[in-house]
C-alpha cells in the first residue's frame, strides 16, 4: 500500500452487501416464522381458528407468516394501507379500519396475534398491548416486534441518504417509540406476557456501515463510539418476540 494513503471504502464490496441485504429482507422474519410454526402448529395442538394482524399495513406480515387459519383478520387505522392490502395478499382476509387500542373483538377470541412494527407507532402502546392480551385466547400466542433504540432508522440499510430525512420526519410526526431489549422485555412481562422466543431483526453492523458510508463518516469512528457505549451486540433495526399468556 502506498504510504500515507488513506484507507478507502470498498464500494464494490459495500454495494454487494447492500444488494445482499435487500435480498435478505425477504427472509427477515424467517427465524421467528420457523419458531412459530415449529412450536405451535400442530405439535401443541394449536391450529389457529382466528388470526389477527394488529396494524396490518398493506399486509406484509400476513404474507411473511403465511399462517393458515379458519379466519384471518387485519386491522389498521390507515384506510390507505388497507386499500393496498387487498392487492398485496392473496389469502382471504377480513379487513377492519380500526384502532388497536380499542380492538372490536370479544375477550379471548383470537388464537394468534401478529403485531409487527406497530406499537412503536401507536399513541398509547401499553393500551394497545393490554387490548391484545384481552382478546388473546388462553393458549394463544402473540408475535410482536418493535423498533430497537440501538438501531431503528440508523440500522436500516435500505434507506438512501435522500430518504433518510423524510424517514426521520415521518418517525417524528408519528412519535415513533424506540425500545431497548430490556425495556420492552420488562413491559411485556409486567403486562402478563411470557416471552418464549426472541430475535433481532433487520441488519445490524452492516446497516450501520451503510448509514455512515452514505453520510461519509469514518467507519472506525463509529466502531469506537459503539465499542465505547458497549452497544455493538445490541444493534438491530428491530426486536421481535413470541409471547404466550402467563
Ligand atoms: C410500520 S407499519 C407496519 C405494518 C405491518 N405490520 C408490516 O409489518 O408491514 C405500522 C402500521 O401500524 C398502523 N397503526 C399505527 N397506529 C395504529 C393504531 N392505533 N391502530 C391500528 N393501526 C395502527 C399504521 O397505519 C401502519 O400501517
Amino acid at each position: 500500500m502506498e504510504p500515507n494513503k488513506k484507507k478507502q471504502y470498498d464500494s464494490v464490496k459495500y454495494t454487494k452487501q447492500y444488494i445482499d441485504a435487500k435480498e435478505k429482507e425477504k427472509i427477515i422474519y424467517k427465524d421467528t416464522v420457523d419458531f412459530v410454526k415449529r412450536n405451535f402448529f400442530p405439535k401443541r395442538n394449536f391450529f389457529p381458528k382466528v388470526v389477527l394482524d394488529c396494524g396490518c399495513g398493506y399486509g406484509r406480515s400476513l404474507d411473511t407468516f403465511k399462517i393458515k387459519a379458519h379466519k384471518i383478520v387485519g386491522i389498521d387505522i390507515s384506510k390507505k394501507a388497507l386499500a393496498k392490502t387487498k392487492n398485496y395478499i392473496k389469502d382471504k382476509v377480513f379487513l377492519i379500519n380500526g384502532d388497536v387500542e380499542n380492538l372490536p373483538f370479544k375477550d379471548k377470541s383470537v388464537d394468534l396475534i401478529l403485531s409487527i412494527e406497530v406499537i412503536s407507532y401507536t399513541d398509547n402502546f401499553k393500551k394497545a398491548l393490554i387490548e391484545m392480551k384481552r382478546v388473546l385466547a388462553d393458549n394463544g400466542a402473540i408475535v410482536i416486534s418493535v423498533e430497537n433504540k440501538y438501531g431503528g432508522i440508523l440500522c436500516d440499510p435500505y434507506l438512501e441518504k435522500s430518504e433518510l430525512k423524510k424517514a426521520i420526519k415521518y418517525a417524528k410526526t408519528r412519535k415513533t417509540r424506540y425500545f431497548t431489549e430490556e425495556e420492552i422485555t420488562n413491559i411485556l412481562e409486567e403486562l402478563g406476557f411470557r416471552i418464549v422466543f426472541r430475535d433481532k431483526i433487520g441488519f445490524t453492523y452492516s446497516g450501520i456501515f451503510h448509514r455512515f458510508m452514505f453520510s461519509k463518516c469514518e467507519i472506525r469512528n463509529i466502531e469506537s463510539i459503539c465499542k465505547k457505549d458497549n452497544i455493538l451486540s445490541e444493534l438491530s433495526r428491530g426486536l421481535c418476540f413470541v409471547c404466550v399468556k402467563n
